[in-house]
This record gives structure tokens, C-alpha cells and sequence, in this order.
């Protein structure tokens, strides 16, 4: 199976002496998904940001074999003067090959074809994620960086981000690291949910998700993805002890 990311052995320490990271090693299958979970502080940022090339590991390997990486934040960035289709259109349109019609099929894959004409004010914070997602899909990634991309937005606004998530995936099949807070979310999108702990921040623990992607979110209430919500959870608690 071909490789999305490989990650060996990277460690990063601030000049005040802090490790934020430890010896990190993951590899990354094209078109798995992958979510990350632990303690605030134990360096999940800052992996999606060695990741994205936005920071250096002090020792360590980073291999991306992804084509084209996204990142999308859980701040949605847009730019308040263009309009929802403008502002999706803009990595396009930096890179010199404008495309409408590009823009407004991922538009109307994360459900705002009604309202490419809006500005970002007249948006609620669901429909900015949205936005933000659209555009970061407008450059056919093979690789998404989310960071906590939904806890900005209400309990079922984030179960629609989650299921259009879900299904955005089935399309796509791009490879996906997911950082969350959400133990739910992580183990509703994840092949594999990565625990970090803290002091240093170290992977942890993995819990493989064997329940089929197209059926998640349908059982997210039975017993045995219930049971897998606990384990990770359980895990997280001992991690963070
Ligand atoms: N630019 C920086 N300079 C110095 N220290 C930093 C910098 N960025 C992050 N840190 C420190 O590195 C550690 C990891 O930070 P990071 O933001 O990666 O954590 P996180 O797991 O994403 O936390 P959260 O869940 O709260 O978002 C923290 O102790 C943080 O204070
Ligand atoms: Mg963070």
C-alpha cells in the first residue's frame, strides 16, 4: 500500500528547554484517516505543523509523499470582503488557474451551493467551516491536516461537519490526520485513533476502529462503537495521568 506520510524518530524542543515532542514515529497510508487525541499541550499542533512544512523538528525524519497537503484550522480564516464562492476560489486564483465551476463543485459537496453568494458575516460558524473545508478542497489535496477543524460549533451542527466529513472521505480518498478533543469524533472518523500523552508529548497508545466507514455513523449509538468510545477514553485518562 502506497504512503501518504512517514514520520520517524522526530523529536522538537523549544530554546526553553521544553520537548514538545519525543521520538514520534507514524506512517500514514494514502486514503487512511487517521485521528489524534491527547492531553492539551502534549504537541499535537505542532506535529501537524512539522507535518505542513510550518515547523522544523529539532531531530528526526519527515518524509510527505502526499502531492498536495491541506490545512484546515479550527479558525475558518476567511477573508470578510469576498464572497463565500471568492473566497474558495482564492488558492486557485493565487496560483494562476482561476476556476469557478471547480470552486463551486466542492461548494456543493460540503452543501452551500445556495449560498456561494454570501459574504462570511452572513454565515453561521458551521457554514464558515464549511467554507474553510471547500476551499482546502479546491486543490485536489491527497492529504488533509485538520486541527480541531469543529469545536468552535455546536453538538449537532458538528455531527453534520462530521457526517459531510465522513462523506467528503468516501469521495475523495484523500489521507487524513484529524487532531480532536472530541473522543466520539476521533473514534466516528478514524481508521485509527493515535493517543498522545504529555511531558513529553509521545504517542501513547492506537486503537484500530474495525467498524466499516460507511456504517459509522448510523452505529455511532450501538454497543460496540460505544465500546470502543470507552476504551479510547479509558486510555486517554491513563495517558494523561
Ligand atoms: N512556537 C512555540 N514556542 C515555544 N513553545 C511552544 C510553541 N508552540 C507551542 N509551544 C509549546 O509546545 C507544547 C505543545 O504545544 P501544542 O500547541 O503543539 O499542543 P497541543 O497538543 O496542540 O495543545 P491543545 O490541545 O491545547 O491545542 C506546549 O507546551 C506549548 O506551550
Ligand atoms: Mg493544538
Amino acid at each position: 500500500m502506497s504512503q501518504a506520510l512517514n514520520l520517524k524518530g522526530v523529536s522538537k524542543g523549544w530554546p526553553s528547554g521544553e520537548t514538545a515532542l519525543q521520538d514520534v514515529d507514524l506512517a500514514l497510508a494514502s486514503g487512511e484517516f487517521v485521528s489524534i487525541v491527547g492531553p492539551s499541550g502534549c504537541g499535537k499542533s505542532t506535529l501537524l505543523r512539522i507535518v505542513a512544512g510550518l515547523d522544523t523538528p529539532t531531530s528526526g525524519e519527515v518524509s510527505v509523499k502526499a502531492q498536495t497537503t491541506e490545512f484546515v484550522f479550527q479558525d475558518p480564516t476567511l477573508l470578510p470582503w469576498l464572497t463565500v464562492l471568492e473566497n474558495v476560489s482564492l488558492p486557485l486564483v493565487l496560483a494562476g488557474e482561476r476556476n469557478d465551476d471547480v470552486a463551486r463543485s466542492s461548494l456543493s459537496e460540503v452543501g452551500l451551493a445556495a449560498d456561494i453568494d454570501k459574504l462570511p458575516r452572513e454565515l453561521s460558524g458551521g457554514m464558515k467551516m464549511r467554507t474553510s473545508v471547500a476551499r482546502a478542497l479546491v486543490t485536489k489535496p491527497d492529504l488533509f491536516l485538520l486541527d480541531e477543524p469543529f469545536s468552535a460549533v455546536d453538538e449537532l451542527r458538528r455531527e453534520d461537519l462530521n457526517r459531510m466529513l465522513l462523506s467528503l472521505h468516501d469521495q475523495r480518498r484523500f489521507a487524513c490526520l484529524l487532531v480532536t478533543h472530541s473522543v466520539n469524533e476521533a473514534v466516528l472518523l478514524g481508521d485509527r485513533v493515535l493517543l498522545m500523552s504529555n511531558n513529553p508529548g509521545r504517542m501513547a497508545a492506537e486503537v484500530h476502529i474495525p467498524i466499516p466507514r460507511s456504517e459509522r455513523f448510523e452505529r455511532r449509538f450501538d454497543q460496540d462503537f460505544v465500546s470502543l468510545t470507552r476504551a479510547v477514553a479509558m486510555a486517554l485518562r491513563g495517558s494523561s495521568l
